[in-house]
């Protein structure tokens, strides 16, 4: 299974680059609003950190003014993926842009048939939003079972890349049920990462062996 880090911090993006967890990055409006600053400057160093896909939004709710951004989007790299919404003008934008060669992740996904639709406009990724389905009494996992079985059935080459991910036991129901991707918010992946008895152990360890160490001295 994939790992996209679900942010626009650079810092984080680095932090967990470095120790090769990453296959690519999500963005959205909401997350480069939190980071502050120049949004195009920093989805611009993005793509020269991450080789892998990195998913861009547009913010044009149009078919013209989501293909005219989307370019411009692809102007940072050739894995640029272009985040377009689940509406008729954004299967619309992702029909052609996957006609032209361009990859398309389409957002804000609730529902399998949505899934499907996203699918025939042959979108390289589909977004469904599983805590935000959580939040409203659903059960969020139950969607990507779904999609997973029209997928296979039909044997769409569409990836599902599990977002809205708030905490590891989702990563773990995703990583089951065969999700090809999960976006996570870094405080998810930091809690993936640790564990009381890893700490607990690598404390006692130490403690062995300084026990070791001054009782050689002791003894020299
Ligand atoms: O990738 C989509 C994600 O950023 C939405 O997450 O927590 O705002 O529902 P959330």
């Amino acid at each position: 299974m994939k790992i996209f880090l679900d942010t626009a911090n650079i810092d984080d993006i680095r932090k967990y680059n470095d120790m090769g967890l990453l296959d690519g990055i999500t963005t959205n409006p909401s997350l480069l609003a939190k980071e502050g600053g120049d949004p195009h400057a920093a989805m611009e160093e993005i793509t020269r950190i991450i080789k892998g896909d990195v998913s861009l939004e547009v913010v044009s709710t149009d078919y013209d003014g989501m293909m005219e951004e989307g370019k411009k989007l692809r102007e940072y790299g050739e894995h640029v993926v272009v985040k377009c919404p689940m509406t008729g003008d954004g299967l619309k934008a992702c029909k052609s842009f996957s006609e032209q060669g361009i990859p398309v992740n389409v957002t804000l996904v609730f529902s399998a048939n949505q899934a499907l639709l996203a699918a025939k406009a042959g979108a390289k990724y589909v977004s469904p939003f599983i805590g935000r389905l959580d939040d409203i009494g659903h059960t969020g996992m139950d969607l990507i079972r779904e999609i997973k079985q029209v997928f296979s059935n039909y044997d769409f080459k569409t990836e599902i890349l599990v977002a809205s991910v708030r905490h590891p036991q989702h990563v773990v129901d995703a990583a089951k049920i065969g999700a090809d991707v999960v976006t996570l918010p870094a405080a998810v992946l930091a809690k993936m990462l640790g564990h009381s008895l890893t700490d607990k152990g690598l404390k006692a360890f130490l403690a062995d062996w300084n026990k070791l160490q001054s009782e050689l001295s002791n003894k020299a």
